[in-house]
């Protein structure tokens, strides 16, 4: 019997007179890929910022590989294997990619120079960068040095998830990663994902575009108005379906949900 890996249950955020999240059920289990729809405002960004831990809830308890957890920053998400690419793409333009990628977690040199005075071991982490890009196949930047703001979207959103997938993370969380990209860079950050749940990670994706989540989703968890309106699958339910759970125009009875995936936890 499987366990979530990552669960939330009776999730509440308030941001004043404004309610985030209003009792909202979450689950995802290792290995998937599981996709986040709803309206503009239904809770998705809010959702995962508690598992990110860049929000705390009001209420409710969330889980992360069984173990209760009640993060206090990202930082300490990240030390439970939980990885965030942020709708808004947390990257520092200035700096090149792998600067970017070591962003908060840069390798100090060996012995005096690193211990006591610091120093980058900037070389290390340019080789390390060429070869995580390269371990995801998206290795068509041609300088590792070239700074982030000179890159294209698709390489720029290529760099934030090869951020999150790089560090033995267990969770990569993803909201909307294809909002800015093209067709072809789109394709790209889905063949990432793919790649993602081939290694055994599991993926949360936020995306407004029904059929890249049709495409890449085992289950789809739909949000409506700060909670877990239903979770479907691609195989039972259909686009139109997908939406009219989200404007409230069909309601899906528990039993004919896919509230785990079929063959885990009874
Ligand atoms: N920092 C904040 N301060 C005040 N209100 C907020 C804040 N963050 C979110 N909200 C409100 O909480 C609700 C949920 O917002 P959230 O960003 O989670 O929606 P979303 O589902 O991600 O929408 P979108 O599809 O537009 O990204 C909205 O009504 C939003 O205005
Ligand atoms: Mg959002």
């Amino acid at each position: 019997m499987t366990e979530p890996i990552v669960k939330g249950r009776n999730l509440v955020k308030r941001f004043g007179s404004v309610t985030g999240l209003n009792h909202a059920d979450f689950d995802l289990y290792p290995g998937e890929v599981l996709a986040v729809i709803g309206d503009n405002g239904a809770g998705k960004s809010t959702l995962i910022k508690c598992f990110a831990g860049a929000h705390t809830p009001d209420e409710g308890e969330m889980w992360v590989q069984g173990e209760k957890v009640e993060f206090k920053s990202t930082h300490e998400a990240r030390e439970h294997g939980v990885e965030t690419v942020f709708q808004t793409l947390a990257v520092a333009p200035a700096l090149d990619i792998s600067a970017n990628l070591y962003l908060g977690r840069e390798l100090r040199k060996p012995g005096l120079f690193g211990k006591v005075f610091r120093q980058l071991d900037k070389k290390r982490m340019r080789q390390e960068s060429g070869e995580h890009l390269q371990d995801l196949g998206i290795m068509t930047v041609q300088n590792i040095s070239q700074a982030v703001e000179t890159l294209s979207g698709g390489q720029r959103q290529a760099v934030s998830v090869a951020r999150a997938a790089a560090f033995g993370s267990q969770v990569i969380i993803l909201d909307e990663p294809t909002a800015a990209l093209g067709v072809r860079e789109s394709a790209k950050v889905l063949s990432l994902i793919q790649d993602l749940k081939k290694r055994g990670l599991s993926v949360i994706l936020i995306s407004h575009n029904m059929p890249q989540v049709f495409e890449v989703a085992d289950r789809i968890h739909v949000q409506r108005l700060g909670h877990r309106a239903a979770v479907i699958t691609p195989q039972t339910h259909s686009m139109n379906d997908a939406v009219a759970i989200m404007t409230g125009a069909l309601q899906v009875p528990e039993n004919e949900q896919t509230l785990a995936p079929v063959g885990s936890a009874a």
